[in-house]
């Protein structure tokens, strides 16, 4: 699909009021995006497992204006009004208005809600952005009611994409893939699609424990992050390393490839933070505790052969992998060796998980 197949317009008369309500999940990323063009479209593809506990409650009402002349909402985070996240949201209104012309001819109340802490480090806006985009397009689908699902689930991603990018990985699950890649015809830049390979049974129910290393607000946002790759001195290389990877991890799912799995999925975690601390200016995310979990890991896989890793996003916060079958060994060796560098030992149990889910909002 296209940008324009994305661009709607109604002679339908616009429902007065109502209400709709969607939770969707955040996700890590297995190969990483990191770096963008213009419009959200990212450097390099993607692809992410969809988690499970870790996710955000939208609902949102709308009610008909008199007059359409800009936006209007009201935010609510946590029940309270959140005026710091409104530039966010209307920057994110002005990307999407082509695709919903609705946008301006309503009124909004916004009310938001996440699973996780609020100052637990975990990044909100791929979870934030999706559950938004979904509640969009639920107010969309009331306009249209024929709408196709698969549509529904595209333009949701497509929308999520406009507001972060790794938001267009949180509609579906459990394995989703984003941005152009060869070998997946179906691929594209514009939003994210299931993953249509075959995958063994031993990667089913993967675990990721989230390692809360350091709860605070991020020493770099994503957006400047993606920036330091323009002009990056490894940014081509880097960008191709993606694309190579993507083709190495379909036979490693495929065949169950679980030392393959583990190879490639850490140095992908390293090769973000290495790029990081190649740029101009340089940054180091890590914190010493991020290393001595990283070691302990190694050591741990090392000695005991459990197939147990770590992913990286852009933070101090380690991301342990494991599969359903080593689940009980995992969490005793996390208990024992690693909750003691998380900070107040806090850590989060997460899983692949199977996507975004509606809601049933009262007033509908
Ligand atoms: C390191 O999706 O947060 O988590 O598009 O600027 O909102 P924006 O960036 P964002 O970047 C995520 C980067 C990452 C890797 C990944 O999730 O693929």
């Amino acid at each position: 699909m296209t940008e324009k197949d994305f661009r709607s317009s109604y002679d339908e008369v616009l429902p007065s009021e109502g209400k709709v309500s969607w939770k969707a999940p955040s996700n890590i990323a297995l190969i990483k995006y990191w770096g963008k063009k213009e419009n959200q479209i990212p450097a390099n593809p993607s692809i992410s497992i969809t988690l499970d506990a870790c996710a955000t409650t939208t609902s949102v009402s709308y009610s008909r204006k008199e007059e359409a002349s800009q936006f209007s909402f009201d935010l609510f985070f946590e029940g309270k009004v959140k005026e710091d996240f409104k530039p966010k949201i209307n920057t994110f209104f002005g990307r999407i208005e082509a695709y919903l012309p609705f946008l301006k001819q309503y009124h909004f109340k916004i009310e938001t809600s996440n699973s996780f802490p609020h100052s637990s480090g975990i990044a909100s806006s791929a979870s934030g952005m999706a559950a938004l985009a979904l509640c969009l397009m639920e107010i969309e689908r009331r306009i249209l009611p024929n709408m196709d699902t698969m549509f529904f689930k595209r333009k949701a991603s497509f929308l999520a994409r406009l507001g972060s990018g790794s938001a267009c990985r949180s509609i579906e699950g459990d394995l989703i893939q984003w941005g152009r890649h060869e070998r997946l015809t179906d691929s594209s830049d514009l939003y994210g699609v299931t993953y249509p390979f075959k995958v063994n049974k031993i990667f089913s129910n993967f675990h990721d424990a989230i390692m809360l290393v350091h709860k605070g607000q991020k020493q770099v946002s994503s957006t400047v992050g993606h920036d330091l790759m323009h002009g990056h001195p490894y940014a081509t290389t880097r960008f191709a390393q993606a694309h190579s990877n993507l083709d190495a991890l379909e036979q490693i799912l495929a065949k169950g490839d679980m030392e393959g799995f583990i190879q490639l999925v850490e140095s992908e975690a390293l090769t973000l933070h290495a790029m990081m601390m190649t740029s101009n200016p340089y940054f180091i995310l890590m914190k010493p505790d991020t290393m001595e979990i990283i070691n302990k890991i190694w050591a741990y896989r090392e000695a005991t052969k459990t197939p147990i890793c770590f992913t990286l996003d852009a933070g101090a916060n380690v991301h342990v992998l494991y599969p359903e079958s080593v689940k009980e060994k995992a969490i005793q060796f996390i208990q024992d060796e690693l909750v003691v560098h998380c900070e107040n030992g806090h850590y989060i149990c997460d899983r692949a998980g199977s996507g975004a889910k509606k809601l049933i909002a009262q007033n509908t």
